[in-house]
């Protein structure tokens, strides 16, 4: 079948959930994706985020096909060998007490939200029904009824209420109105994410998440960090509140925690967090299951091993530096933190970001538009310099051709 077929499959049979891109992949290896027709492209998506590791990385793989003919979901109704040695190895990999494994990154997140609520009814002594949770405008968090509930962004949102009560929505970035919020007594936890991602990659000023931390702490308040983006080596350190030396009360992962090959997330805190919730308070049929397990740990181990929170950071200035040198009146901004980054650009005879897009599709290059106006460029963290240069060729090429073509 030709693109066009598969396209109309999807288009009949399908939900109009999404509007992807025109092309249709069969194939990943690395930094490489191809398509249907035999073309070879540069994913500068990596699933958003989810194959930091690379397509297809070959122990992930091993793991995931070892497991796969063994043992793969018992449920938690009974114990498997696989799970105690994840937890072990996760909870010594990030320094914390303990993990809830999970598997999307939303279901994730609501798992922090009931942790924190929670942990405000029985250690911090909220009446009960009253806590709240403060959160940035323009995050993004995922998808489910109570994740939208704190959204800002009307296409998450718009036509789905009644909506999950308990958040407070403060700017992000905004010091000032994180102090302000956090003079209620019945708030129970920061939720943040260290580097907007979904929002178009707001990066915010140095010292923010330090000093949005020390705050919290001085209220007795949870800071939580939404790493399933960010972390896993993406803005060039394992996670990205490293950068500013925090550790956060409570972790959130996903995506890159089974290198793009199966939905896992998982939650770390320590035991004065994390035992507040009690044997069947919670909970996920597939959560922490043999074979996310193995794989999860390979897909840490790969990251760690192939050191690519250096990769991000080392080859992500260059990125940033050399996409600076292009001279294009479409590019109002470059902006990023390791090899999270985006390009702001300014329309101009009425193109803008998607033609971009589509132009370096044709060109060899995958990316989509986040928002409007901003290309998000984020390839897996196996990338090599020499793959940088010719990347940012075609991210030049394809940006100066959209500008000239009338
Ligand atoms: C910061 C952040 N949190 C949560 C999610 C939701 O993850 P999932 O799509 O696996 O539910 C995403 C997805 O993009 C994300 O970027």
């Amino acid at each position: 079948m030709l693109t066009q077929e598969y396209i109309s499959l999807e288009e009949k049979f399908g939900a109009h959930n999404y509007l992807p891109v025109p092309v249709v992949l069969v194939k990943g290896r690395g930094v490489f994706l191809w398509d249907v027709e035999g073309n070879k492209y540069f994913d500068f998506l990596s699933a958003y985020s989810a194959v930091n590791q690379g397509h297809c990385h070959p122990k992930i793989v091993k793991a995931l096909r070892d497991q796969a003919g063994t043992l793969t979901l018992t449920s938690r109704a009974f114990y498997n060998d696989c799970l105690g040695p994840y937890e072990k190895y996760i909870t010594e990999f990030f320094g914390y007490d303990k993990i809830l494994p999970m598997n999307s990154g939303a279901e994730a997140d609501e798992t922090a939200l009931k942790l924190c609520r929670r942990w405000a009814y029985d250690k911090k002594r909220i009446k009960e029904n009253e806590a709240k949770i403060i959160v940035c405008d323009g995050n993004f968090h995922g998808r489910t009824i109570t994740v939208i509930s704190m959204s800002t962004d009307p296409d998450s949102y718009n036509g789905f209420g009644p909506y999950t009560p308990g958040f407070i929505k403060i700017p992000y970035n905004d010091l000032e109105a994180l102090n302000i919020a956090l003079q209620n007594p019945n708030v129970a936890g920061f939720l943040v994410e260290p580097v907007q991602g979904e929002s178009g990659v707001i990066v915010p000023n140095e010292g923010y998440l330090a000093k949005a931390y020390s705050l919290c702490k001085e209220k007795n308040v949870l800071f939580i960090a939404d790493e399933i983006q960010t972390g896993l080596a993406r803005t060039g350190r394992m996670l990205a509140c490293d950068h500013e030396n925090i550790r956060p009360d409570i972790v959130i992962l996903g995506k890159a925690l089974s290198g793009g090959t199966l939905p896992i997330s998982a939650v770390l805190a320590d035991n004065d967090i994390m035992l507040v919730i009690k044997p069947g308070e919670h909970g996920s049929t597939f959560g922490g299951n043999p074979l996310a397990a193995k794989v999860a740990v390979a897909s840490l181990q790969v990251i760690k091993d192939e050191k690519l929170a250096e990769n991000a950071e080392k080859l992500g200035k260059l990125f940033r530096s050399e996409i600076g040198k292009i001279s294009s009146n479409m590019i109002e901004l470059v902006r990023g933190k390791g090899l999270l980054n985006a390009i702001v650009i300014k329309p101009c005879n009425g193109k803008g970001a998607l033609d971009i897009c589509l132009k370096m599709k044709d060109n060899g290059l995958l990316a989509k538009p986040t928002h409007q106006h901003i290309i998000r460029l984020a390839p897996p963290l196996v990338i090599t310099e020499k793959q940088i240069f010719e990347a940012v060729g075609i991210i030049k090429k394809s940006i100066l051709e959209i500008e000239e073509s009338k």
